[in-house]
Parts: C-alpha cells; sequence; structure tokens
C-alpha cells in the first residue's frame, strides 16, 4: 500500500523520535539532542543520537540513520506499511482504507473483518474450556509434558469439548452465522454436509497467530492416540494461508532482534518448549515443509535462520528440503544453518533430557548450508571410478549453477572445488587401487578409500567432529603429503612437469609460478598451499614470496597489476625468465589464455605433484 506522503509527515509531526526510540533506549539529553546507547550493537559508550527538530536518529557505531517509521522496522523487524500502521493508530492518525478495485474484492475485506473476531471469540471459548471441567484432561496432559501455567497463558493454549457442535453453537450465539464459522475453518460443512459440525473435537488447540498478534487458525492436538491424526491444523480460509505463516512468529520476531538469530523446529510443542526454556525466537512451519514464504519470513529475522529439525529420517530430509529451498535466494550474508539432533530425538526431547544447556550445545554446534549440501550430494561416498567421480562433479555444479546470486554463487563454485580437491587427493591417498606402487600392500582394493571418506555418509553426530566444525574437507587427519603415491591424470603424466628431477624441478616449480602469475585467481583459491610449497630454487622462493605479499596487500588482483607489484618487489627477472620458459604441449594450462577449468585442473595437479603426493609412473624421458 502507498501512503499519502502528507499522512507520513502528520505521523511524524505527531510523534517526536525520542519518543518512539523511547521504548528501545535510555535517553539523556545532551545539548539539542538526546544520546543512548546504541540498540544496533552491544556498547559501553553511548553512540546514539536522536534529534526531534531534524526528526531523525543517528547512531555513528554503525552508520544506521533513519526517522521514527525505519526505527520500528530496523527493531521490530515490521515491514513498512506495519510500522506506519503501528504509528498512525499510537499518533491518532487515521489512514484511509485502501480504496477496493472491485466488489469482490470488497467482499473479501468484509468477510476478513468478520472472521478475525470470530476465530478470536474460538480462542477464547477454547481457553476458557481448558479450565473447565471438560478440559480437565487436557490440562494435565500440558502439565505433564512440562508447561508452566504462565506458557500455557502466553501461548493461549485451550481445549476443543467432544460434543461435536460445542463450538459452533457458541459461535451462533455471539451473533455469528454458519457459513462464516465454516469460511473460517472452525467448522467442517459443505454440500452433502447438511449440519456443520466442529472441526476440533477433544483436543488440545494451539492458536496461530499472524505478524500483527490476531489469531487466525489453529492446530489441535489429539488427546487420545487412537484418532488419525496426532495434529489436525485448520484448512487454508481467507485469513490463514499456512505456507505463508510461522507458529510463533508474531513472539519469535522481536526476540529476535534482540538476539540477532532464529531458530525453526518442526512442531508447536518443540516451539512451546524452546520458548519455555529462554529461546523466544523460536517459530514452526505447520506441518509441511518449509515455504519460500516463510524462508522469506525467517530471513526478515534473522541473517543466518538455524533450522533445528527432528533427528530422524524425516527430520533430515526435511532439512536437505529446505536446502534446496534456500539455494537459489542465497545472498551476501544471508544463508542458513543447521543444527542436527541425536537419532530419534526432537528439540522438545532434547531440552526434557538435557536441559537449556543441552540444547544450546547442538545449537553451537550448527552447520553452515554449505556443508549439508556436500555432504548432501556425497551421500554414501562410493565415488571410486572417474565416471562417478565427474558424475558427482557434474550434480554438484547444476546444483550451484541455481545460486542466483553471482558473488554467492562464485564463492560456492569455489567452496565445492576446494572440497572436491581435497577429497579426491585424500581418498587416491588411502585407495591402493589408485597406486601402481602401493597394490602389492594393499588388501582389499578400494576399502581404504572408502574407510577414509564414508564417514561423510554419516556425518551427523556419529563423527566427533572435523568436516562440520569449517575447516576443509580432507584436512583432519590428512598430513600436507601422505607417503602413499597418488594417481595422476593421464595428461599429467605426460606432463614434462610429471618427471621433473634435478633442475627439471626447477621447471616445475617455475611452471607453478607462471601458472599464478597468468591466472591471479588461482593464488585467492589456494593461498595456503601456496604458502606451504616446498621450493628448491632460493629464486623462486622469492618470487613466490612476493606473489603472496602482493596478495595480501591486493585480492583478486590481475596479471598486470600483480606484475607491477612483483617487479617492484624485485622480482622482475625471475619473472622474465619464467616467461622464457620452454613449455611442453600438456603444460599450456599455464598460458594466460587458458580456461579457468583446464588451468585450475592442471595447476591443482601441479601443486599436488609437488608436495609429494604424485610419483611419476614412469622414469624420467629425456627431450620429454
Ligand atoms: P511430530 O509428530 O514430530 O509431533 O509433528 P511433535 O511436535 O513431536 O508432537 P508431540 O511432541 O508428540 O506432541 C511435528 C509437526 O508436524 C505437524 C504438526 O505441525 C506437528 O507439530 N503434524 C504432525 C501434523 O500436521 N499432523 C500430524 O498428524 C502430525
Ligand atoms: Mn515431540
Amino acid at each position: 500500500m502507498r501512503f499519502a506522503p502528507h499522512l507520513l509527515d502528520e505521523i511524524r509531526a505527531r510523534l517526536p523520535v525520542s519518543q518512539v526510540v523511547a521504548r528501545k533506549v535510555n535517553l539523556k539529553r545532551q545539548g539539542r539532542e538526546l544520546v543512548g546507547l546504541s540498540p544496533f550493537k552491544s556498547e559501553k559508550t553511548p553512540s546514539f543520537t536522536v534529534n526531534d527538530q531534524k526528526g531523525f536518529y543517528h547512531c555513528f557505531a554503525t552508520g544506521e540513520h533513519g526517522d521514527i517509521f525505519t526505527f520500528l522496522m530496523k527493531t521490530e523487524g515490521l515491514p513498512f506499511p506495519e510500522a506506519v500502521e503501528q504509528l498512525a493508530s499510537e499518533a491518532g492518525v487515521d489512514l484511509p482504507k485502501e480504496a477496493p478495485r472491485n466488489p469482490e474484492a470488497q467482499a473479501e475485506i468484509d468477510i476478513r473483518d468478520r472472521l478475525y473476531p470470530l476465530v478470536e471469540a474460538a480462542a477464547r471459548f477454547f481457553e476458557s474450556n481448558l479450565r473447565s471441567g471438560a478440559g480437565r484432561n487436557a490440562l494435565a496432559y500440558l502439565v505433564r509434558r512440562g508447561l508452566s501455567e504462565e506458557t500455557i497463558r502466553s501461548f493461549r493454549l485451550g481445549y476443543s469439548p467432544d460434543g461435536g457442535s460445542d463450538l459452533k453453537q457458541h459461535l451462533v450465539k455471539a451473533g455469528f452465522n454458519e457459513r462464516e464459522i465454516v469460511l473460517s475453518g472452525m467448522a467442517i460443512g459443505g454440500e452433502d454436509i447438511r449440519v456443520p459440525y466442529d472441526r476440533f473435537r477433544n483436543r488440545v488447540m494451539f492458536p496461530i497467530l499472524d505478524l500483527k498478534g490476531r489469531v487466525i487458525a489453529f492446530g489441535g492436538r489429539a488427546l487420545d492416540s487412537d484418532q488419525k491424526a496426532k495434529y489436525l491444523n485448520s484448512n487454508d480460509t481467507p485469513l490463514f494461508h499456512k505456507g505463508r505463516i510461522l507458529y510463533n512468529a508474531h513472539t519469535a520476531r522481536q526476540a529476535a532482534f534482540d538476539c540477532g538469530s532464529v531458530i525453526a523446529v518442526e512442531g508447536y510443542m518443540d516451539v512451546i518448549a524452546l520458548s519455555q526454556a529462554g529461546f523466544r525466537e523460536t517459530v514452526a512451519p505447520l506441518g509441511t515443509a518449509l515455504t519460500e514464504d516463510q524462508l522469506a519470513l525467517l530471513w526478515r529475522m534473522a541473517p543466518e535462520p538455524m533450522l533445528c529439525f527432528d533427528g530422524d529420517a524425516a527430520g533430515r530430509k526435511a532439512a536437505f528440503r529446505a536446502v534446496d529451498t534456500a539455494l537459489p535466494h542465497l545472498k551476501p550474508g544471508s544463508s542458513l544453518r543447521f543444527a542436527f539432533l541425536p537419532d530419534g530425538l526432537d528439540p522438545d526431547d532434547v531440552i526434557r533430557e538435557s536441559g537449556r544447556d543441552g540444547l544450546a550445545a547442538l545449537l553451537g554446534k550448527a552447520r553452515p548450508l554449505a556443508d549439508v549440501l556436500f555432504e548432501r550430494e556425497w551421500g554414501d561416498g562410493e565415488w571410486s571410478t572417474p565416471e562417478r567421480r565427474a558424475g558427482l562433479e557434474l550434480r554438484l555444479r547444476q546444483i550451484v549453477a541455481g545460486i542466483a546470486d553471482v558473488a554467492v554463487r562464485n564463492h560456492y563454485e569455489r567452496n565445492i572445488r576446494d572440497r572436491l580437491f581435497h577429497a579426491w587427493r585424500a581418498m587416491a591417498r588411502t585407495d591402493a587401487t589408485y597406486s601402481p606402487a602401493g597394490r602389492a600392500g594393499a588388501g582389499a582394493p578400494g576399502a581404504a578409500a572408502r574407510g577414509e571418506y564414508a564417514s561423510i555418509s554419516q556425518p551427523f553426530l556419529k563423527r566427533p567432529h572435523g568436516i562440520g566444525d569449517g575447516r576443509k574437507f580432507g584436512r583432519p587427519g590428512l598430513p600436507g603429503a601422505g607417503p602413499l603415491p597418488a594417481f595422476a591424470s593421464e595428461s599429467l603424466k605426460r606432463s614434462s612437469m610429471a618427471v621433473a628431477q634435478g633442475s627439471a624441478s626447477v621447471a616445475r616449480e617455475s611452471l607453478i609460478l607462471k601458472c599464478l602469475v597468468n591466472h591471479p585467481y588461482l593464488i585467492d583459491e589456494h593461498a595456503e598451499d601456496i604458502a606451504g610449497l616446498k621450493l628448491t630454487s632460493r629464486a623462486l622462493r622469492d618470487l613466490r614470496d612476493a606473489i603472496l605479499c602482493a596478495h595480501a596487500e591486493e585480492k583478486s588482483l590481475d596479471t598486470a597489476t600483480l606484475r607491477s607489484h612483483l617487479e617492484q618487489l624485485g622480482s622482475g627477472d625471475t619473472l622474465l625468465r619464467i616467461g622464457q620458459l620452454m613449455v611442453h604441449r600438456s603444460d599450456c594450462f599455464a598460458d594466460p589464455d587458458a580456461e579457468a577449468d583446464t588451468v585450475r585442473e592442471g595447476f591443482e595437479d601441479l601443486v599436488a605433484l609437488q608436495q609429494g603426493a604424485i610419483r611419476p609412473t614412469r622414469p624420467p624421458v629425456s627431450g620429454a
């Protein structure tokens, strides 16, 4: 909705910024301005100022700047129209209702205006029933599940009686007609149902609120275990579209702003148990997979929402699915994290078994989306043939291509390449089938490789840690250069560099550096490996150090800039000699015009070779 500028001005005129800000920040007068501790970051000395004359606030610590509307948007996570509505009503400014475009639209608005009070009346009816004799069992059930009186009240839990039409009769008495009651989802009716009857019978009732805190629907949990559906939700109605709503979003939004994160769990009871344990920033979808709308809502609450799904196959599947839903929408700085629970437990169980701290510990081990994606695709780790490896690589590339944001996509491409590079290398080291020299000593061919990497297929809590803790794949437990010879690509075996010995090793080292100068993005990607290379030639070591030095000063260099840095650092001569290096046809990946993929493959092989991971499979051939 667009708001007329004069109305916004009117609201601004009636509400001083300091009055709106004072709800969140203790302000002290200092000259013309008021100052306080920034609500945007934690600080000890005030850097947040408010100027009522000019009508804005400014935070010197974070650069945040704005008026009363942006203040509400930023500190309460409200969208603009809601911030305007809220402040308008505080200021006593009437906002004109949006003019409906056609009679149907008007009818839709009218019916919604009828349904809000209807479902609110239902919520009150359920609440009072929970406190009546009929609700005795339901209340006992909630208490048995560990809910405090305060929790039951704040979530407005209730009980729907078993009669079949108790609610309907109550609502009719309150002035609502049957058509409206059916439309609200509270009763089931239709052409072949002459007398509509209550949808929820003998259930514990969980009201579902919209972002403004209005009741719009319900979830109901069966009390007797032979009910077909353990949980029943309202159907979609003019007020409620289950894919667009998250349970508890209204309360969690504020809590999420305060703590900078938000947790998504699977069930109503999980939300309530977590909230009671102090994680008030918890929400849940309503019995379906997370939708794009729900993800967008989560991202409005915090940059890296935490998904904490049940520790069973279904929970894992839900997490994997969320990865796919999220990928196209990833933005710089906004992603998801995944906390995996022990087998068979849901978050509510974890709280009951090991308390707030137990859950906090699991949340602390949450894993980034990129990890979860890679492990999902890695699966059972049966990647023993080139074709399967190529297949995995292709699939990962296709998935990553679905990321719309270019910057994030580039980083994913790099990240995946890195993981595969290390994974293949690690596998090769432990897999005797790849090693002509190692075959003699190998027992079951291929078993070692599976041993090393099969663990990725069951990463969830079965592994103590390592892969999931943000380090590169292949690093934990893998020495820089393993004792076993590894496989070399066919082109590499042919390369003059593969058979380097004596002065030829200098040639290989030169080729590595030449490759870096012609393709400086390799420095970003492999700085660590480059720094660790053992180079025999003093001049080349100096050049390598100069390259790293230039890179430390300026990331993402292009060749021309890099060259001029290197010349300034006194490596001009070495550079010149490298340029004159004789190259074998198979080493053309180092040339300036080579394709990035070819470059990377050649370079990575070369580095592995230099690190001692690969031994030539043929004796040196003179003149190669
Ligand atoms: P769960 O079966 O994991 O239930 O369903 P729970 O949250 O652990 O429930 P308790 O602890 O036994 O009470 C998770 C969510 O899936 C939806 C509900 O939203 C539920 O909270 N669900 C589940 C349904 O919609 N229908 C069902 O029959 C079951
Ligand atoms: Mn449960």
